[in-house]
């Protein structure tokens, strides 16, 4: 149960955009916050939807109206899976990035380049219309078939071995990217909070962030915990995916950051930081043993694009088990729909990034637009619904029941936990949207 929902949780939330909402708010500050946030909002909620989950035993929006018949909570569900498809869609686009890498370490394509030619062949290769649209298909297609053969199994089996080996390679590349020459100054944009660049933005980011790298908020673990056995320690469970997801995305910033102040890349370069700064991890790191960059550096982008699939396994079964289940279609045509769907969209993604730059929502490309909707409005609403939900209108001796699988565990930290939920919570996530709306000065 703790490698599934952490196979859902570890991804490249953590190590593609962690490292550069860090970066493009400032460093050290922007960590401790999302540190609260995945403390304070995070786990509570994500017990929540663990409860939720498992005591309806259905998709996120046969959930609601499971617990509450004929409400409109239901519509938190349909908000989530509205949620899910979006961020699948351009999560694809990037997932299918990390394919390229792995052909690119595979033809040992990193060798003898400089930092300037691996910005250069990034922008280059995000931008063209073909070449992308070609991964982010290859990549959906490797989800659909996943989800329709059924080894959804196998693979949550197979990410058991393949998780701690990422975890691994991350460590080693920690030290790497430490031994590389002014790497202080990337501790040092890690590790000092700097408090005066502490703006509204920054509590945003840090709370979509949060709910973004933890699966949360769109009942993506909801709908897993459904398949939660009567023994699962909820709340056990909620701290070990949130220790786990946690530890891999500090680690990634301590890949990206020194590595980024060695070579003379700008920390907020956006959604392309890991991309230009990683391969000159692998090319200097290990000078002269060229075997040990190509090895390290091939692993990595599959084990990459390994933990990118688990992710995006997780929001295609949300969104085709509603399909499936609220439509009364087959699970295959189900899927079908959502594949379909999200190559549309994610074809106007990527495509948004290069020749369609121009075309723009809200002064956003399509990318990014999907993006802040997602992850910094919808995620945190639907996280707010939820502690509401579980806080207010579910009976607390329900809630204490499944938190506590029926009086068998002893559950520490009950009041807070409910305190957190009715107050703590939903008046956080309030005051963050008002304050970036600029209403309270
Ligand atoms: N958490 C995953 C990551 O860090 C992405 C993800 C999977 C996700 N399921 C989700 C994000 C549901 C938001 C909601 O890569």
């Amino acid at each position: 149960m703790i490698f599934a929902s952490a196979g859902s949780a570890v991804g490249l939330g953590n190590i593609w955009r962690f490292p550069y909402e860090t970066g493009q708010h400032g460093g050290a500050a922007f960590i401790l916050i999302y540190l609260i946030c995945v403390l304070v909002l995070g786990m509570p909620i994500m017990i929540s939807e663990f409860l939720i989950g498992r005591r309806s035993r259905a998709n996120t929006a046969g959930a609601y109206k499971v617990l509450a018949p004929r409400s409109p909570w239901r519509w938190v569900g349909f908000m989530g899976v509205l949620a899910g498809f979006l961020i699948l869609s351009y999560y694809s686009v990037v997932a299918g990035w990390t394919l390229e890498y792995i052909l690119e370490a595979g033809v040992n394509g990193f060798a003898g380049k400089s930092a300037e030619d691996f910005k250069g062949a990034f922008i280059a290769f995000s931008q063209s219309p073909a070449r992308p649209l070609v991964w982010l298909v290859a990549f959906l297609f490797m989800t659909h078939y996943v989800i329709v053969k059924g080894v959804k199994k196998g693979i949550e089996r197979f990410s058991k071995v393949m998780m701690p080996m990422l975890f691994m390679l991350i460590l080693v590349l920690v030290f790497c990217s430490l031994s590389l020459p002014n790497a202080d100054k990337g501790l040092e944009f890690l590790l000092y909070p700097d408090f005066s660049k502490v703006n509204s933005d920054v509590f945003l980011g840090a709370m979509g962030q949060a709910f973004f790298s933890l699966s949360l908020g769109m009942g993506c673990l909801c709908t897993y915990a459904s398949y939660f056995s009567k023994d699962t320690d909820l709340s056990k469970t909620a701290f070990s995916v949130g220790i786990i997801d946690t530890f891999v995305a500090i680690l990634a910033g301590l890949i990206i950051f020194p590595a980024a102040f060695s070579v003379g890349i700008s920390p907020d370069a956006g959604p392309s930081l890991i991309f230009i700064t990683l391969p000159n991890v692998f090319q200097q790191a290990f000078s002269g043993a060229s075997v040990l960059s190509y090895v390290f550096s091939l692993m990595f982008y599959v084990l990459l694009a390994l933990a990118a699939l688990t992710s995006t396994i997780s929001m295609h079964e949300v969104v085709t088990a509603f399909i499936h289940e609220e439509f009364h279609v087959s699970r295959i045509a189900a899927a079908r729909c959502v594949t379909g769907g999200c190559i549309v969209l994610g074809i106007l993604c990527s495509l948004s990034l290069g020749v369609l730059q121009q075309a723009q929502l809200f002064h956003l490309t399509f990318f990014d637009f999907f993006d802040f909707v997602t992850a910094k409005i919808m995620l945190p609403l639907g996280g707010m619904f939820i502690a509401l939900f579980t806080g207010w209108y579910l009976d607390r001796k329900l809630v204490k029941e499944e938190v506590s699988n029926g009086g068998t565990l002893k559950v520490l930290f009950f009041r807070l936990y409910i305190f957190i939920l009715r107050y703590i919570a939903p008046v956080a996530i309030a005051v963050i949207f008002i304050n970036e709306l600029g209403l309270l000065g």
